[in-house]
C-alpha cells in the first residue's frame, strides 16, 4: 500500500451550460481527471471538483429565446454534461452548479462578510458590457470597440451598482504574482502584471437589468456579478462558510486549471475576492491553451465544434484521453484534426503498445505454457531494458508536477518503444529453436512481462480501462495497481497469461477520415426534424365552427384602474365598439395598441376582469415570455375563418 502523502485539492472551471460541451472543454476535464487519477495513485487524498456555472444574462437570454425557464434550461443542459462525463468515466468527487442552493446561500453569506468588511460599496456603473462573456470594460480595454477577450460588440449599460474595492489589493496582487509561483505559465503571469500596473479599478459586482441570478441579500433587486457568484464554487463546494469540515482538510486549492482566456479572472479578481474574506489563496492557477479547428476557436455558434461523444463510439474512451493528452503541448494552443488523431491512435496505441502486450502473451503461451517464467541471466540489452523500465516512474512524476502530460506519456512510451526494440535484438523465435537457450528465452519473456506490468501502472492514471485489460492478460488481475511498484523489476511468479482482444483495433485511417468528416458534417446540418407538437386533444369541425373570430380595431387603450397586469381595449368590429380586457400589460403599452388591427373572439361570453366587463378576446402569439401582437390589415368587422 502506498502511504498517504496529505490532500489534493484540484478543480476545472465551472462549465456554462449555454450549449453541450465540446471537445475543448472535454480536454481540461481529461487532464484535471489523469491529474488526479495520477495523485490518488501516489498516495494523496485527493479531492477533485467540477461543475456548472449557470447564471447570468446569456443564459437567461438564451433560456427567452427557446421559451424556456432559465432552470429547466440549465437542468436539461447539466443532465447532458453530467452523462458525458459519465460516458467518459470522469471520476469527479463533487459536481457543484451556481443554482445549487448550498451554493446560493454560501454565495449570499459571502458578499455580506465582504460587505461587512468594507470592501464592497454601493454606486453607479457606466461602462461597457459584454454579455457572452459576462465582463465589464472600460472604453480604454476595448479592442477596436469590440471585447478584448472574445472580440464580439459591447453593449453601454448604466446602473445602480455595487462595487468590490479591486484597487485595495493591488500591491497585494502584484507582489503574488511577482514573487511565487502562484500563476504559470509564465507568458500570462508577465500579461496580468501589466494588466494590474496600468491600475486596477473597483469592480461592478450586481447588475439589476436582469434577474436570473443571485439576490444581493439585503438589496434583492440586484444579482450577484456571475463572476463572484461562479468563482466562489471553488469554497462553497466545500462548505464555506457555514459547514467547514471539508473546507478545513482540502482549502486551499492546489490547483486551479483553467484555459487561458479566464486566467484573468483566477489570478486578479479570485485571489482579492480571497484576500478580503482573509483566506489563504489557492497553490496554483494554471491556464493551458486552446484546441483550435482550422485556425479558429472552437464554437457552437460557427457550427466548428468537435463534438467528443462520436469519437468516444468509435475509438473509446482510452483512445481520445490518450489522444488529448499526448497530442498538445501543455500551455499552448494546438490544432484538432482527425488525421493527427488517427495517426496518434494507429501508431501509439494499436502499433507500439497493442503491438507488445498481444506479441508478449503470444510467446509467453507458445514458449512457457502461458507461465511467466523467471529470469536467469543478464546481458546488456536485459539491463537496459530493467532500467529504462523501473526508471521511468521517476520521470513521468517529474513530468507531472509541470503538468506536463504529453511529455509524461512520452517518458512511458520510451519503455514500450524500448521493449519492441528489445524484442527485435534478442529474436526470442530464434532461441526457441534452441533447446539450449531456454534460460535466455525464458529471461526474455520474464522481463518483457515486467515491462508490460510497469506500463500497466505508469499508464493507469492516463488510461485505466486499458491497463485493466492489459492486467488481465498479463494474468495480474488480483493484483492492486500500486506505484511504487512500478520501480522495481522481478515482482511476477508464474502468472497465467490469457490472450484477450486486441486492445486497440488497428485502423484504416483514409477510410476513418472520410466516415469522421461525413458524421462532423451530418452534425453541423441536423437532419430537418419533424417531431410532432404536443396538442390540446383534437376537435371536431363543428367545434371549431363554433367560434366567431372577427377582425377588431383597437380605438383606444389604457391601464386598468385596479389590475397592473390587464389593459382595456376600446375596440371597433364594423358598427360595433365593445370593451375588451387583457392580460398584456407587461408586454405593450397601451399607446402602442392604438390603431392595431387584431383578431377578436368575438362570440366568447362576457365575463367581468376585476369589476370591468370584457365582451371577447385578442389573438396574441406568445414569444418566449413575452407576447406579440397578431394583426391584419383587413377592414374591421370582417369574418377570419
Ligand atoms: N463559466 C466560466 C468559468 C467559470 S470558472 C469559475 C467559463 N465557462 S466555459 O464554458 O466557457 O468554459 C471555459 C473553459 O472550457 C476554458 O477555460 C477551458 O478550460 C475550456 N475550453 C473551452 N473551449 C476550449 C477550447 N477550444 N480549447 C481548450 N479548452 C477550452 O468560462
Amino acid at each position: 500500500m502506498t502511504e498517504k502523502k496529505g490532500t489534493y485539492y484540484i478543480t476545472t472551471p465551472i462549465y456554462y451550460p449555454s450549449s453541450n460541451l465540446h471537445i475543448g472543454h472535454t480536454y481540461c476535464t481529461v487532464m484535471v481527471d489523469a491529474m488526479a487519477r495520477f495523485k490518488k495513485l501516489c498516495g494523496y487524498d485527493v479531492r477533485f471538483l467540477t461543475g456548472a456555472d449557470e447564471h447570468g444574462q446569456k443564459i437567461q437570454t438564451i433560456a427567452e429565446e427557446k421559451g424556456v425557464t432559465p432552470q429547466a434550461y440549465v437542468d436539461e443542459v447539466v443532465a447532458g454534461i453530467k452523462d458525458l462525463w459519465k460516458t467518459m468515466e470522469i471520476d469527479y468527487d463533487d459536481f457543484i452548479r451556481t443554482t445549487d442552493e448550498r451554493h446560493v446561500k454560501r454565495v449570499q453569506a459571502i458578499f455580506n462578510k465582504m460587505y461587512e468588511k468594507g470592501d464592497i460599496y454601493k454606486g453607479e456603473y457606466e461602462g461597457m458590457y459584454c454579455t457572452p462573456c459576462e465582463s465589464f470594460w472600460t472604453e480604454s480595454q476595448l479592442v477596436d470597440g469590440c471585447c478584448p477577450d472574445c472580440g464580439r460588440p459591447v453593449q453601454k449599460a448604466k446602473e445602480e451598482a455595487y462595487f468590490f474595492k479591486l484597487s485595495k489589493y493591488e500591491d497585494r496582487l502584484v507582489d503574488l504574482l511577482e514573487n511565487t509561483d502562484f500563476l504559470t505559465p509564465e507568458a500570462r503571469r508577465n500579461e496580468m502584471l501589466g494588466f494590474i500596473r496600468q491600475g486596477l479599478d473597483d469592480l461592478c459586482i450586481s447588475r439589476t437589468s436582469f434577474d436570473w441570478g443571485i439576490q444581493v441579500p439585503t438589496d434583492p433587486k440586484h444579482v450577484i456579478y456571475v463572476w463572484l457568484d461562479a468563482l466562489t464554487n471553488y469554497i462553497t463546494a466545500l462548505g464555506y462558510p457555514d459547514d467547514m469540515e471539508l473546507f478545513n482538510k482540502y482549502w486551499p486549492a492546489d490547483v486551479h486549471l483553467v484555459g487561458k482566456e479566464i486566467v484573468r479572472f483566477h489570478s486578479i479578481i479570485w485571489p482579492a475576492i480571497l484576500m478580503s474574506l482573509d483566506l489563504p489563496l489557492p497553490k496554483r492557477v494554471i491556464g493551458h491553451g486552446w484546441l483550435l479547428l482550422e485556425g479558429g476557436k472552437m464554437s457552437k455558434s460557427k457550427g466548428n465544434v468537435v463534438d467528443p461523444v462520436t469519437l468516444i463510439d468509435r475509438y473509446g474512451i482510452d483512445a481520445l484521453k490518450y489522444f488529448l493528452l499526448r497530442e498538445y503541448t501543455f500551455g499552448q494552443d494546438g490544432v484538432f484534426t482527425n488525421e493527427v488523431m488517427l495517426k496518434r491512435m494507429n501508431y501509439d496505441l494499436a502499433n507500439d503498445l497493442g503491438n507488445l502486450v498481444s506479441r508478449t502473451v503470444s510467446m509467453i503461451e507458445k514458449y512457457c505454457g502461458g507461465i511467466v517464467p523467471e529470469a536467469y541471466i543478464e546481458d546488456e540489452f536485459d539491463k537496459d531494458l530493467r532500467a529504462i523500465a523501473t526508471g521511468a516512474a521517476a520521470k513521468v512524476e517529474e513530468q507531472m508536477d509541470k503538468f506536463a502530460f504529453n511529455m509524461a506519456l512520452e517518458e512511458i512510451w520510451v519503455v514500450v518503444r524500448r521493449a519492441n526494440k528489445y524484442i527485435d535484438e534478442k529474436t526470442p523465435w530464434i532461441l526457441a529453436k534452441d533447446e539450449a537457450k531456454k534460460k535466455e528465452l525464458d529471461t526474455v519473456m520474464h522481463n518483457l512481462a515486467e515491462t508490460i506490468r510497469i506500463i500497466s501502472i505508469l499508464i493507469y492514471p492516463f488510461m485505466h480501462t486499458t491497463s485493466e485489460k492489459i492486467r488481465k492478460q498479463m494474468g495480474l488481475w488480483y493484483a492492486e495497481v500500486v506505484w511504487e511498484d512500478a520501480s522495481t523489476f522481478d515482482m511476477m511468479y508464474q502468472e497465467q497469461v490469457k490472450k484477450g482482444d486486441a486492445i486497440f483495433p488497428r485502423l484504416d485511417i483514409e477510410k476513418e477520415i472520410e466516415e469522421l468528416e461525413k458524421l462532423q458534417k451530418s452534425a453541423k446540418e441536423p437532419a430537418e426534424e419533424n417531431i410532432p407538437l404536443e396538442l390540446k386533444p383534437e376537435i371536431e369541425y363543428d367545434d371549431f365552427d363554433k367560434i366567431d373570430f372577427r377582425v377588431g380595431l383597437i380605438e383606444k387603450a389604457e391601464k386598468h384602474p385596479k389590475a397592473d397586469k390587464l389593459l382595456v381595449f376600446q375596440v371597433k368590429m364594423g358598427t360595433e365598439r365593445r370593451q375588451i380586457v387583457s392580460g398584456v400589460a407587461e408586454d405593450f403599452k397601451p399607446e402602442e395598441m392604438v390603431g392595431q388591427k387584431v383578431i377578436v373572439v368575438a362570440n366568447l361570453k362576457p365575463r367581468k376582469l376585476r369589476g370591468l366587463e370584457s365582451k371577447g378576446m385578442l389573438l396574441f402569439a406568445e414569444n418566449g415570455k413575452r407576447c406579440e401582437i397578431v394583426t391584419t390589415s383587413a377592414p374591421d368587422g370582417e369574418a377570419v375563418n
